[in-house]
């Protein structure tokens, strides 16, 4: 694995301390099951191990203005108590803290100040405990107060999770056992320009699908010659049997995989390309990570997650790490040092 010079969890004294944990809370109530609350449970575990004297969770849920009970922390509850086996105590607003050793803070987001680096949110954030594990890599790359912010106001150390990230993601990019073959589907092209480009200079191969071949198109964009861009179906809402024959069997041929991204709409029901890759990486026995919301999410719905080495809480943070950047949330972990 490849050295880091991040400060990590055992590096921080958490004996008799009020332990601030940034978490990953950004879930849809109807996935709940997936990998991001799951993740969760290793950082609180180890620090009541250590004997810390209280945890108290902080997070986002998408993107409010304003108050939104639909996007409440509070409907996260039961499931977080499921998965963390302990009894969490929910606090609406940052002024008062309730007396239990485990709490749950509102949606982050609700406050202005977590977006646009506001020093008094940040000092607000700050007080609620003594030390501050930041473990939400999936918004690592965002700017946002709690993640940029306030790991330099606290001794603070990078999460059991993100440290994960950290280590697996920089494998890939540094050591990839060779053919190294990455797929990148979903939307949103420009989202994906840069890691693309980076993962091209590094892989054998780069498999793109999704509805990435039209806007790739449309904006007459141009890569090296190993992305290799499916054609669609006349329905363009999965890539074509021929596409999916070529890049089942460059998987096939992989020792490493990087996957990000659906190769079409499997909300409707267009799951071909997608399936077939799923069945060719875990037939490959290829070193394999997976990221991106949708796509994990649907791993989980099929119930073949384990079937991969390493499967991401990033979905962008997971891209850009991936296309070169240095992302805030490691960056603050880091000035922190
Ligand atoms: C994510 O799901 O990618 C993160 O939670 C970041 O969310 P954002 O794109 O709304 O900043």
């Amino acid at each position: 694995m490849p050295e880091h010079d991040l400060r990590v969890l055992t590096d921080l004294e958490t004996k008799e301390k009020a332990v601030v944990l940034r978490a990953d809370l950004d879930v849809d109530t109807d996935a709940i099951s997936g990998i991001r609350l799951l993740a969760i449970r290793s950082s609180v575990d180890y620090v009541f191990e250590k004997k810390a004297r209280k945890v108290i969770i902080i997070g986002h849920r998408k993107r409010p203005e304003e108050f939104d009970s639909n996007l409440s922390t509070r409907l996260l509850i039961d499931p977080l108590q499921q998965v963390l086996e302990r009894k969490i105590t929910f606090a609406p607003d940052f002024d008062k803290m309730p007396k239990d050793d485990l709490v749950l803070f509102e949606n982050l987001r609700f406050w202005k100040g977590e977006r646009n680096q506001d020093e008094a949110f940040a000092q607000k954030l700050a007080g609620l405990g003594n030390v501050c594990v930041s473990d939400a890599f999936g918004t690592f790359h965002r700017n946002d107060t709690s993640i940029s912010r306030l790991p330099e106001l606290l001794p603070s150390a990078c999460g059991i999770q993100a440290e994960k990230e950290y280590l697996v993601l920089s494998r890939v990019l540094q050591k990839p056992e060779h053919p190294f073959v990455v797929i990148i589907g979903g939307a949103k092209i420009q989202d994906k320009v840069g890691t693309i480009k980076n993962l091209a200079k590094i892989a054998d191969a780069v498999l793109v699908g999704g509805l990435l071949p039209i806007e790739i198109k449309r904006e007459k964009l141009s890569f090296d010659n190993n992305v290799i861009v499916a054609n669609l179906t006349t329905e363009e809402k999965d890539i074509d049997q021929n596409s999916i024959d070529k890049f089942v069997e460059i998987i096939g041929t992989a020792k490493t995989i990087v996957w990000n991204g659906s190769t079409g709409y499997v909300e409707k029901g267009f799951t071909q390309g997608t399936d077939s890759i799923i069945k060719a990486i875990i037939e490959s026995h290829a070193y394999s990570v997976v990221g991106g919301g949708d796509t994990t999410q649907y791993l989980f719905n099929q119930s073949v997650q384990s079937q991969f080495n390493h499967v991401s809480t990033g979905g962008g943070a997971m891209l850009e790490f991936l296309s070169g950047s240095k992302l805030p949330g490691f960056e603050a972990l880091r000035r922190n040092r």
